[in-house]
């Protein structure tokens, strides 16, 4: 593992921003798995993503306009519709002709549902539907078009390793997700029994009942709350909380901005209909716990810079040899044309947290 640049895996849907990021009629620029793509929604609604490079002389097409069904360049006007064919060229004489439909900027493939925007990076320039991911996944208990309750994103400076390894870290949010509300220090810790199990592209924290201490969750989801936590390729981490009333899924995805840059999302989603006034707290709650994520991997970087020779030591980091393990399994099966084997097996998983 290079300590500050990850291999970039092909071949997946990522979530690439929140629907409600790219209003009607709107486009955003954004550089994702290190190459430019502006995303648009069209006057219809729909959302669409194209690379962000005129196909005539390079400029990014973001700094030309949209009128809700077609981009035009700003440098000499060429016109690209949504999924990336050119329509226009106005330097054309009546003389000329040119085959438009030949001239294309480059188009994603592109979903959204559950009020995200997945947007597919093919292996070898293939759609997704010829690919190993044909469809990005659906978080359970939700429908197509139920958008989350709340939605944050903060940029960390680091690889989409050394995000991941942190999301699924059990042991490190005693000492770094400490403050007055939660936790304040690291001297009770408990010990840890937990039972994993593979699943699709990555693995599970089989379900389990909540313990009797987490008052809240009774109070807030009903009796018999139990949780799930899937971990899958390509960084995603999606926690399912369900008791007999009501139910929570909290969704953190981590996308590669390049080799060495990663944003990081939480999201979350809720079937209570009155999380409403309480937004603008569980916002900055969320906003301060990811901030602390934040903040000691851009410490980290001030070790990482000497290329030390790092560890991952058992139990507490078995799910971390586990990414690494899927990661290398999704590229040597992707090169050598088989199906993807998931390396994870069975296992009961013991630490102090
Ligand atoms: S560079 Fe875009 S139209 Fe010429
Ligand atoms: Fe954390």
């Amino acid at each position: 593992m290079d300590n500050l640049k990850a291999e970039l895996l092909r071949g997946l849907w990522y979530v690439a921003t929140v629907g409600s990021e790219v209003k009607p009629g709107r486009t955003i620029a954004k550089k994702l798995m290190g190459e430019p793509v502006m995303i648009g929604r069209d006057a219809r609604g729909r959302v669409f993503a194209l690379t962000d490079i005129c196909p005539h002389r390079g400029i990014p097409l973001s700094y030309g306009t949209f009128d809700g069904d077609t981009v035009q360049c700003c440098y000499h006007g060429w016109r690209f519709d949504t999924a990336g064919t050119c329509t226009e060229i106005p330097s054309t004489h009546e003389y000329q002709t040119i085959d438009l439909s030949r001239i294309n900027c480059g188009a994603y493939a592109c979903r959204e549902q559950q009020g995200l925007i997945w947007i597919y990076f093919p292996e070898n320039g293939e759609k997704p539907e010829d690919g190993r991911q044909p469809e990005p996944p659906m978080l359970p208990d939700f429908g197509v078009d139920d958008a989350p309750k709340i939605a944050i994103m903060q940029p960390f400076v680091c690889s989409v390793d050394h995000a991941a390894l942190g999301l699924m870290d059990p042991t490190h949010a005693a000492f770094v997700h400490t403050s007055w509300w939660f936790k304040k220090n690291a001297t009770r810790l408990r010990a840890k029994v937990k039972e994993f199990a593979p699943s699709e592209l990555g693995w599970a924290m089989v379900r389990h009942k909540l313990p009797p201490q987490n008052i809240a969750y009774r109070w807030l989801l009903g009796d018999n709350v139990t949780t799930e936590i899937i971990y899958r390729l390509p960084g995603l981490r999606i926690e399912h909380i369900k008791g007999d009333k009501h139910s929570v899924v909290g969704l953190t995805t981590i996308t590669p901005v390049s080799e060495d840059e990663t944003e990081v999302r939480q999201i979350f989603w809720a079937t209570m209909p009155w999380v409403a006034p309480f937004k603008p707290l569980i916002r900055h709650l969320m906003n301060v716990f990811l901030g602390q994520d934040r903040r000691v991997v851009i410490q980290q970087r001030e070790g990482l810079v000497y290329n030390p020779k790092l560890m991952l030591i058992n139990d507490a980091d078995t799910q971390g040899r586990w990414w690494m393990q899927l990661k290398r399994e999704w590229a040597a099966s992707g090169e050598a044309k088989r199906p993807f084997e998931n390396p994870v097996k069975a296992k009961t998983l013991r630490w102090m947290s």
